[in-house]
């Protein structure tokens, strides 16, 4: 009962879009290559992801925070850019997954790179009241329905709910809270979902303008990709039009000095 839900619930979202999508979620994904020397694993990484993490500008010597961050792909981006100087707080509250995240760390990244890296497990909504005005830069990829997965389970199929959606959009608005209270003014953040419905994406976004009334405004974002739509707070890149990149939304925020 839950799958019929599910696939109603996204035909009616997407209309005549949707079957074409459905096919390229299950399709092949295009990826990014991410290397850091002979020595080391390559990591390859959905290249709509590593776009919403590059997107964030970083130089070497500022303080960033990645606030959802295992399995890591996005943390080995942020610290590529930081090219060892500065710092790195690498978060998740799963355990399980800050594992694989610590692998990741470990067999991808010189040694140079990893040495400003901390791996932490806070909660990502807490962050604004241990650490305000703490980051140059935050990257909040957030937990979301990540429908390409669900599609490939029958289990998770299984589980769907549509009041999931609601759940989540209200832990992704108090993570989006935390981030914008943990960002030094004049700092930036991503915030991205790899989620389908604006529910997730642009009306996450909306709420916290509304909450943070002149504490954070949205910058322009410029596609990289063919196919990419312009949502109205940031891009959507979708595997359909996006050559199998995606699903992930991404919008650029800045507190303002
Ligand atoms: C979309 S995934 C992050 C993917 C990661 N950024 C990457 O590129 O590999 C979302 C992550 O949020 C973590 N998470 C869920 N709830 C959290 C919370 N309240 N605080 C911190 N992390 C959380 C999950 O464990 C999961 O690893």
């Amino acid at each position: 009962m839950a799958a019929v839900e599910f696939f109603s619930y996204y035909s009616n979202l997407f209309g005549d879009r949707w079957d074409g999508l459905l096919a390229a979620l299950s399709g092949p994904v295009n990826y990014k290559e991410l290397h850091f020397g002979d020595e080391l694993e390559p990591y390859f990484l959905d290249e709509a992801s590593w776009f919403a993490a590059a997107s964030l500008p970083i130089e070497p010597g500022m303080d960033v925070l990645d606030m959802c961050a295992a399995p890591g792909g996005k943390t080995l981006v942020l610290a590529g850019a930081l090219a060892g100087v500065g710092t790195l707080q690498s978060n998740d509250r799963s355990a399980d997954r800050r594992t694989r995240l610590h692998r990741v760390i470990n067999s991808s990244l010189p040694e140079a790179y990893r040495n400003i890296i901390s791996v932490t497990g806070h909660d990502a909504s807490r962050f604004g009241l241990h650490r305000k005005n703490s980051f140059d830069r935050i990257l909040l990829d957030a937990p979301c329905s990540s429908e390409r997965h669900v599609i490939e389970s029958a289990a998770h199929l299984a589980e769907w709910t549509q009041k999931r959606i609601s759940h989540l959009a209200q832990q992704q608005g108090a993570m989006l809270a935390a981030a914008v209270d943990a960002l030094r003014p004049g700092g930036m953040m991503i915030y991205s979902t790899c989620a389908l419905s604006s529910l997730e994406n642009d009306q996450v976004v909306a709420k916290i303008l509304k909450k943070r009334t002149g504490k954070v405004r949205v910058l322009e974002m410029d596609p990289e990709f063919e196919g990419t739509d312009r949502t109205e707070f940031g891009l959507q890149m979708l595997p359909d039009r996006c050559a199998g990149r995606g699903p992930i939304y991404c919008a650029r925020l800045e507190k303002p000095e």
